[in-house]
């Protein structure tokens, strides 16, 4: 083993890039570094960007002109960018910002390793191909340490859906699944280390093909191995929500009652404009479905407002919508424009109107998200702790529904499972007491 390197890494956007920018710290950990949270004593510097929504690519140019100074004070200093932004700028980042050493795209991690060593033979290294084989596979193991309860497992990368705003199946490529027994052996790994609760990521987590019983027989696997006790799964398309997996959401006690499920407009003029290839009124049927398999599930989404071609009749179609369905949680977005997608080409709704939607919608969204907490009052839950509040005495975990909860107690560790009683709904969280 070399000696001893320092690595930063910055992660932006989505919890891929949380189980990503993981994944590459263990990857070059056999390279001699770790992992330190500051880039001020760092040897390596890698942005781990996003390029889901506005101006991200200059975000990252602007992130890294400060490194100049540190790399000028340690010319050994190697900067990195990885993810969505590496993958769609490409050679462009090097010759835009001379700091650059290195660009990966998110299907190259496992090449890291030879990436960094041709860094420190004075190279520039780029690769942002899509290679055939696990990226995944070919990383190293993860080191035996504890780990957090809760964790991530990514099991479905890539989408072939093509919504017309989105540049996801641009940065991140095709849909691939990872075989379940890779899956399966990785989530046994993790709770070997200490982790209850699993949450498998993909862009379109079900559309999932890895074990012949698509994703609903992967949880079923998965909620077969002993110490796992909770698992959750994220983004879905409507469209691939099978009977298989909303039977499994009333059937799989581990499987927990929370769904995001984003449908991104109430018009159906605009949910065609936006390809998206169903319509509000088969959401709302869906949601009904769902809801009679598991009654209690907290049902999240995300919306973009001022979509090219968006008129006010077509926001109020989508105010209707989130009435109808009731919310617990939601996120909302002003469109952007992403260079290369299709809706980037047509004539934009102005800002202003742009503006006013997004407050109209989120002023509705918030409401709803309350009503729905508020009702947990006087409710008893289950909550996994995650970490020590900032009072004394205090710990935060989360529900079955994904509630932040805090509890004062001081019997209760990080990692423990426990019953509590909700007694009071604040704006973003739930206070508890232990039963
Ligand atoms: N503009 C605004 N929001 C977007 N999203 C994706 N692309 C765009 C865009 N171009 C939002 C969608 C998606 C979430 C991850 O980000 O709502 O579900
Ligand atoms: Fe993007 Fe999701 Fe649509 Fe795929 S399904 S193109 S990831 S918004």
């Amino acid at each position: 083993m070399s000696e001893t390197r320092k690595l930063f890494i910055k992660t932006y956007g989505c919890q891929m890039n949380v189980y990503d920018s993981e994944r590459m710290a263990e990857a070059l950990g056999g390279q001699g570094y770790v992992e330190t949270d500051t880039p001020d004593d760092a040897d390596m510097i890698v942005l781990n960007t996003c390029h889901i929504r506005e101006k991200a690519a200059e975000k990252v140019y602007s992130e890294l002109g400060r490194f100049r100074e540190l790399k000028a004070a340690k010319p050994g200093l190697k900067i990195g960018v990885a993810g969505c932004v590496a993958q769609a700028e490409g050679e462009e980042i090097m010759r835009r910002q001379p700091l650059v050493d290195l660009v990966v795209g998110p299907q190259s991690y496992h090449k890291l390793p030879q990436l960094e060593a041709r860094t420190r033979a004075g190279e520039k290294a780029l690769d942002t191909d899509f290679p055939e084989e696990d990226k995944f596979d070919h990383l190293a193991a993860r080191p035996k340490a504890r780990r957090a309860p809760a964790a991530f497992l990514t099991v479905q990368e890539g989408c072939d859906k093509f919504c017309a705003f989105c540049v996801v199946p641009y940065t991140r490529g095709a849909e691939v699944s990872r075989p379940a027994e890779r899956v399966m052996s990785e989530a046994r790994d993790l709770v070997e280390r200490g982790v209850r609760e699993i949450t498998l990521l993909g862009q379109n987590v079900n559309a999932y093909h890895g074990h012949d019983g698509g994703l609903a027989g992967l949880i079923r696997d998965l909620a077969g191995i002993d110490g796992l006790e909770r698992i959750r799964f994220t983004t879905s398309h409507p469209n691939d929500m099978d009977d298989a997996l909303i039977a499994a959401h009333g059937e799989v006690e581990k499987l927990m009652p929370y769904l995001h499920l984003p449908v991104q407009s109430g018009s159906d003029k605009v949910l065609k404009a936006m390809n998206r290839k169903h319509d509000a009124e088969s959401y709302l049927r869906l949601i009904e479905r769902i809801r009679a398999a598991r009654p209690d599930i907290l049902i999240s989404g995300d919306f973009i407002v001022g979509f090219p071609g968006e008129t006010e009749e077509d926001f109020r179609a989508t105010m209707d919508l989130v009435s109808a369905v009731e919310y617990g949680q939601c996120y909302s977005f002003k469109y952007s424009p992403r260079p290369g997608t299709p809706a980037a080409e047509r004539s934009h709704v102005d800002e202003a109107t742009k503006d006013e939607r997004l407050q109209r919608l989120q002023a509705l969204l918030r409401s709803q998200q309350r009503v729905v907490q508020d009702r947990m009052v006087g409710q008893e839950v289950n909550v996994l702790f995650e970490r020590a509040g900032r009072a004394a005495g205090q710990m935060v975990g989360k529900s079955d529904h994904l509630h932040s909860v805090f509890v004062e107690a001081e019997d209760v560790a990080i990692g423990d499972l426990r019953r509590v009683r909700i007694v009071e709904s604040a704006a973003n969280s739930l206070r508890a007491e232990l039963v």
